[in-house]
């Protein structure tokens, strides 16, 4: 059986490539750069992504179970030629907002669009739907680097922040096992760590106290448009919300790996580098 993982260098599904080939898995891997790419020697590697539809029917070709990573443009000409190709089963990369769709929402169209091509396509599916990642506190390893300060939106803003391995041993094990066609996994760590105590635990990780500067929100706006546009307001005022509404912690990573997830102060150990 072979999977198909898409989009193998991103930094989930990079992950997804490492479970799978430990777990005795035959994984073609699909990439834009094969030489840059430094794939493990199991791995079949074949050029090509998302956005280029021509690249895909050969590395579909033989293919049983597809890793989806999520791009709205090309996702419908996906699934079909996936279809075409004989793929039993997808196991897409969505979003803990997808269901805000309804509501309008910005981010969750994006990953709505991506569940929906996919349910449409008469495969059997699983979405994966992770919350917040907290690759995303590299945002601030700079600040923190030079000033010893985090200076951001909502200190007591809280999410059930997610550590990437956590999500790609789900997806391992989804794409492996029998039993999870039709589900929406909403993927989380294991408690809500408000902002404050994000900057606080990376300090504790790097062995030197990180203040966290709470900004105004026009501050905050500010800094963020000029690289974000309209979707800053989105961002900041969403962190605002989680304030009165922390984001819940959800069981389905130990439910399903076995194991408990990563805490943020275990993750920060492990990535204090990146903020020394
Ligand atoms: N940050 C969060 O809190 C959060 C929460 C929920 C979901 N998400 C979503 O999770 C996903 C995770 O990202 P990921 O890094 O695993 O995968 P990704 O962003 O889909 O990228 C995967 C790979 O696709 C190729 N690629 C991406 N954009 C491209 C472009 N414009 N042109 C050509 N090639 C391109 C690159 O690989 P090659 O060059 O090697 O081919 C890249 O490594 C993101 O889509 C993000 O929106 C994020």
């Amino acid at each position: 059986m072979t999977i198909l993982v898409t989009g193998a260098t991103g930094n989930v599904g990079r992950l997804v490539v490492d479970e799978l080939v430990a777990a005795g898995a035959k994984v073609r891997a699909l990439t834009n750069n094969p030489r840059k790419a430094a794939l493990p020697a199991e791995v079949e590697v074949v050029e090509g992504y998302l956005g280029r539809i021509g690249t895909l029917p050969a590395a579909l070709e033989g293919v049983e179970t597809l890793y989806l990573a999520p791009l709205p443009r090309t996702v419908r000409e996906v699934v079909r030629l996936a279809r075409a190709a004989g793929v039993q089963r997808i196991v897409d990369l969505s979003s803990s907002n997808a269901d805000d769709e309804a509501a309008g929402d910005q981010s969750g169209w994006h990953y709505y669009a991506v569940e929906k091509a996919v349910e449409d396509s008469g495969i059997a599916w699983t979405h994966l739907r992770p919350g917040e990642f907290m690759t995303n506190t590299f945002a601030w390893a700079e600040q923190i680097r030079t000033t010893g300060v985090v200076r951001a939106p909502h200190a007591n803003g809280a999410t059930a922040i997610i550590a990437l391995e956590d999500i790609a041993a789900v997806a391992a094990r989804v794409l492996l096992e029998d039993g999870h066609i039709g589900q929406k996994y909403e993927l989380t760590g294991p408690e809500a760590v408000k902002r404050k105590d994000l900057a606080r635990q990376i300090g504790e990780a790097i062995g030197r106290e990180v203040r966290f500067e709470e900004q105004t929100r026009e501050e905050a706006l500010a800094e963020l448009t000029p690289t974000m546009g309209e979707w800053a307001a989105w961002y900041v005022d969403g962190i605002g919300q989680l304030v009165e509404h922390p984001q819940p912690v959800q069981p389905t990573v130990a439910t399903i790996t076995g194991r408990p997830a990563t805490t943020f102060a275990q993750w920060a150990a492990r990535h204090a580098d990146a903020f020394r």
